[in-house]
């Protein structure tokens, strides 16, 4: 089996995202763009990957993990350059490199993998992927010759007269011989129109080398569309949140309303949970399975819902775990709380989790109930089957111990009959 390892070009200053994050790092579905062709990488079979930056590099660097290569491209002198630019991590690899762009969230895994088995299988030494377009305006166009072989890509600026009106597109992700590539790539010249040096010149250096040149096409053209502007971004948002929500459904949970649903990348839900309308699930949420979850419901980062779970409309729940069969059936906000099984959390319940500096739990214990209108102000305890009455405010750092009951502002505990 051949090695992968993959190079991820990304230097490009996003110029017409108009914004001062990095374009890789802008988000869809709660991840940065860069975090989707990484998976792509990983889901193929990459062991190692380097990713080429130039504009705010040390933005993106923070963001990347530590077992990722990156590399700086000084000038931005065109993809070939951008590739020569990570060629000193591969100078003892002779196996195959996976080549994509970090703007390109909606690629899908198996048209990776197909494009790579592919190039194994006819022992290319480069494989690209290509798409028929309507409009092919701004991309490179694939010849081919009369037996239907492509032999070179040509760019926007360099098609002449029927090469303009090719509707095969060069997608910009490609397989190569790590060797091929490295000794082509001291061939290209500098583009005359554009002073730039083309990756996609590679092909044609190859082609008239005798090397094999192999294409893989992919039927949904849509998967190449990069990110490069805002527009692209609401595209790409719509169409991956789609995705998601297909995943989810296929998955055994019950999605009433898709339209009005949106569900980050990474969420898990378990089987015959039901979504209601306008619900919002950011990433990093567990919901478990047989829960209800909305209309109206927000459940934010960092929050665990075990199962048989309701949570019901203006329910704010966030970096909270929650456990089995408690309900929350209406509005509220949940905030770094822990809060036990079967607890019912009435109408207007408030954690004060921030005091202005700093960010307190709120530990509410199996088989409690919390009255309507509660406002907990973290640190509190509510113990088991302990209850706060409506209206009432349980003070920083208070204790409420298991079965009791307290009420009022600030709240006190109810004394018993017997307590006297
Ligand atoms: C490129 C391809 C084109 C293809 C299209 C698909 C070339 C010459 N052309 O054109 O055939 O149809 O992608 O979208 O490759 N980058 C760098 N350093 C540079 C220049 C670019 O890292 O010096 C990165 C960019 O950040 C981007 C990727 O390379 O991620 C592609 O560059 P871009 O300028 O978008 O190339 P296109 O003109 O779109
Ligand atoms: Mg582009």
């Amino acid at each position: 089996m051949q090695q992968l390892r993959t190079i991820i070009l990304a230097a490009g200053k996003g110029t017409r995202m108009k914004s001062q994050t990095p374009k890789v790092l802008h988000h869809v579905c709660g991840r940065p763009l860069i975090d989707y062709v990484l998976d792509i990488a990983g889901a193929a079979g990459s062991l190692k990957t380097c990713v080429v930056l130039g504009h705010q590099i040390e933005k993106v660097k923070e963001h990347l993990s530590s077992d990722i290569e990156i590399v700086l491209q000084a000038q931005l002198l065109g993809t070939a350059d951008a590739v020569r630019c990570a060629q000193k991590f591969f100078t003892d690899y002779d196996g195959d490199i996976l080549l994509l762009c970090g703007d390109t969230p909606l690629l899908r895994r198996e048209t990776v993998r197909n494009l790579i088995q592919r190039h194994r299988k006819t022992k290319a030494d480069v494989t690209f992927l290509t798409a028929v377009v309507e409009d092919s305006r701004g991309y490179g166009r694939v010849i081919r010759d009369e037996n239907g072989r492509a032999i070179a890509i040509r760019e926007e600026n360099d098609a002449a007269g029927i090469e303009k009106t090719i509707k095969e597109i060069n997608v910009g992700v490609y397989c190569f011989r790590s060797r091929t590539l490295f000794t082509a790539l001291t061939k290209v010249k500098k583009n005359s129109r554009k002073g730039e040096f083309y990756l996609t010149d590679v092909i044609e250096i190859l082609t008239a080398e005798g090397r094999r040149v192999e294409t893989a096409a992919t039927p949904d053209a849509a998967e190449g569309r990069g990110v490069n502007t805002r527009v692209d971004l609401a595209v790409c948002h719509a169409m991956i949140r789609q995705r998601i929500l297909e995943d989810v459904m296929l998955s055994g949970v019950t999605i009433v309303d898709p339209s009005t649903t949106h569900i980050d990348a990474d969420v898990k839900i378990g089987q015959d949970t039901i979504i209601r309308p306008f619900t919002v699930i950011e990433h990093d949420v567990r919901v478990g399975g047989h829960c209800v979850i909305g209309p109206f419901a927000r459940l934010r980062p960092g929050t665990r819902i075990k199962d048989f779970v309701e949570i019901g409309n203006f329910a704010e729940i966030s970096r909270t775990v929650i456990g089995e069969k408690t309900l929350m059936k209406h509005f509220g906000f949940l905030g770094d709380a822990r809060v036990g099984s079967a607890v019912n959390i009435g109408a207007g319940t408030v954690t004060a989790n921030f005091d202005g500096h700093t960010k307190s739990e709120t530990t509410i214990l199996d088989g409690a109930f919390i009255g309507s209108d509660s406002v907990l102000v973290a640190p509190v305890k509510v113990g088991k089957k302990a209850m706060t009455g409506a209206g009432s405010v349980v003070t920083r750092g208070q204790v409420v111990p298991d079965g009791r009951i307290v009420v009022g502002v600030p709240a006190r505990i109810l004394e018993k009959k017997n307590d006297k």
